[in-house]
């Protein structure tokens, strides 16, 4: 028998299906054109089993592609939001804002609760798992305030590397972009994601970091994308971090 739970609502899957928009589904719904399971459907709301039921628009049937269904999505995250899909500690969750969409997408990957930036979030689980996985390092551009001032010095271990609890780490590329007595600014590029591994690396060479910002990740920058706002990935994009991946 079909759950309840794999049910979609018909116009979400004839959108889904890349026929024409939710709306515009509602529409070929109530004009009578479209067929579940051999009968009209002309009451709005109805859900279906996307695998188990079929659809005719027109006559012609209509058949989910997988790689549409697909969706990724490029958020410019704010302070103050969790990547985690629930908060036991009622913090603001970064999915309430594409809330709108009602689409279950999840962040891939993290970013802590006092960074801001870059975050990718999907239902394409063989994305993320391409993107998170240790063997593909895509780069990740972060832009660093640091208390005090941050030396040539400094630039120079920091780009020799540190040593950190799970292991040493170095930067793929790191600059000082402003520099004073009270606070410092630089840029820096790595390739692994490990757990608040730009602070710990900051902390290692003595400086504390008063904010975080990802600017890019891999060829995605947040160019147009304010914050707390996000875009859709175009599927050159998608297709472009698969060949990456590869
Ligand atoms: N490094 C950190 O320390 N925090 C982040 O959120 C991302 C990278």
């Amino acid at each position: 028998m079909t759950q309840e739970k794999e049910k979609i609502r018909l116009q979400k899957y004839i959108a889904d299906c890349g026929v024409t928009s939710r709306r515009r589904a509602e529409v070929m719904i109530s004009e009578g054109r479209v067929i579940v399971n051999g009968s009209v459907v002309i009451r709005q709301g109805v859900k279906i089993n996307p695998i188990a039921d079929q659809v005719m628009i027109d006559g012609k049937r209509v058949i989910l592609d997988p790689t549409l269904a697909k969706k990724t999505l490029l958020l410019h995250k704010p302070l103050g939001y969790v990547t985690t899909m629930d908060d036991p500690q009622n913090r603001r969750l970064v999915k309430d804002l594409y809330a709108d969409l009602n689409e279950r997408l999840f962040p891939i990957g993290r970013l802590d609760i006092n960074t801001s930036g870059l975050l990718l979030c999907t239902n394409d689980g063989e994305l993320a798992n391409q993107l998170m996985h240790p063997c593909y390092k895509f780069e990740k551009e972060y832009h660093i305030t640091v208390a005090g001032l941050f030396s040539k010095n400094d630039l120079a271990l920091l780009r020799c590397g540190v040593e950190l609890e799970d292991g040493p780490a170095q930067p793929l590329k790191a600059e000082i972009k402003r520099s004073h007595s009270r606070q410092s600014v630089l840029t820096m590029v790595i390739r692994e994601g490990r757990n608040r591994q730009v602070r710990r690396m900051m902390t290692a060479l003595g400086f504390s970091v008063v904010a975080l910002r990802r600017t890019r990740l891999a060829f995605l920058t947040l160019d147009g994308v304010k914050n707390g706002s996000w875009r859709w990935l175009q599927k050159a994009e998608v297709d472009r971090l698969r060949q990456m991946a590869l």
